[in-house]
């Protein structure tokens, strides 16, 4: 069972935190995860922050916080060789999980990919829809199949867009209660703290709206209320 859901359980609010500009320097950081990593479920790492300050300067920020959830957002996209390779080289400084494309499909791809995670003992969340609305174009028109992809694969879970809840709800009826269902486009991109899990998801992933913030935890205790406000107002429990 993954780590994560033990973090949800323990009472930690319903939110990944995405961690993607360079302009939050290292010690801004270091200072997110040390004060909301009791209040928060985990922290995303997006490709522009883990190239500007590189695996050894993460690796320490980990190292020094071992009590929270990594997830390394590579959004890989590849030959099963080179994600496996990749995986390794990043999932060496402490990252608990990494997000893989589902339309790569399971042979030659997923599945080489997932026996390295089971061996490194790293989860694996695959992307079935995205929150931009170029996704309408191809990823939501084969969005059975993506699924179909993910049956057959087995990952800790998948990611779903907060902007279109009627595809996180189809992937939640498709796929039952199986995954966890990671949900990113909520502030910045518009969809409402809450409108998610009320849609299905387990967790929200949350970006700007809580990293461009001068005071972490109240912006992601905000984040947090806004959640429990929505799902009450929309009897969502
Ligand atoms: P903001 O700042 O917009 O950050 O709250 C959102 C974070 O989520 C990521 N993102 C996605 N990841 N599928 C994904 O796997 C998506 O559809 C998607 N949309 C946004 C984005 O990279 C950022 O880290």
């Amino acid at each position: 069972m993954s780590r994560l859901l033990d973090l949800i359980r323990s009472g930690r609010g319903r939110v990944i935190v995405a961690v993607d500009d360079p302009l939050i320097t290292l010690s801004r950081f270091k200072e997110l995860v040390m004060k909301t990593k009791d209040v928060v479920s985990g922290f995303k790492l997006g490709l522009p922050y883990i190239l500007s300050y590189g695996l050894d300067s993460i690796r320490s920020v980990i190292t020094d916080f071992r009590d929270t959830y990594y997830i390394a957002d590579l959004k890989l996209a590849d030959i099963d060789v080179v994600m496996s390779l990749t995986t390794k080289v990043v999932c060496r400084v402490g990252f608990n999980g990494v997000i893989a494309h589902g339309f790569v499909g399971l042979k030659g791809g997923l599945d080489g990919l997932k026996s390295v995670c089971d061996e490194l003992g790293v989860d694996l969340y695959i992307v079935t829809s995205m929150s931009h609305l170029g996704s309408t174009e191809i990823y939501d028109l084969v969005i059975d199949k993506v699924l179909s992809v993910v049956e057959g694969l087995r990952p800790t879970g998948v990611i779903a867009p907060a902007t279109r809840p009627e595809v996180i709800r189809r992937v939640r009826s498709y796929l039952g209660r199986t995954y966890l269902i990671l949900s990113p486009g909520v502030g910045a991109q518009g969809a409402s703290p809450g409108s998610a899990i009320c849609a299905g998801a387990d967790l929200e992933i949350v970006g700007r709206a809580i990293t461009s913030s001068q005071d972490f935890v109240k912006a992601s205790e905000e984040v947090i209320k806004s959640q429990l406000k929505y799902l009450e107002v929309s009897r969502c429990y």
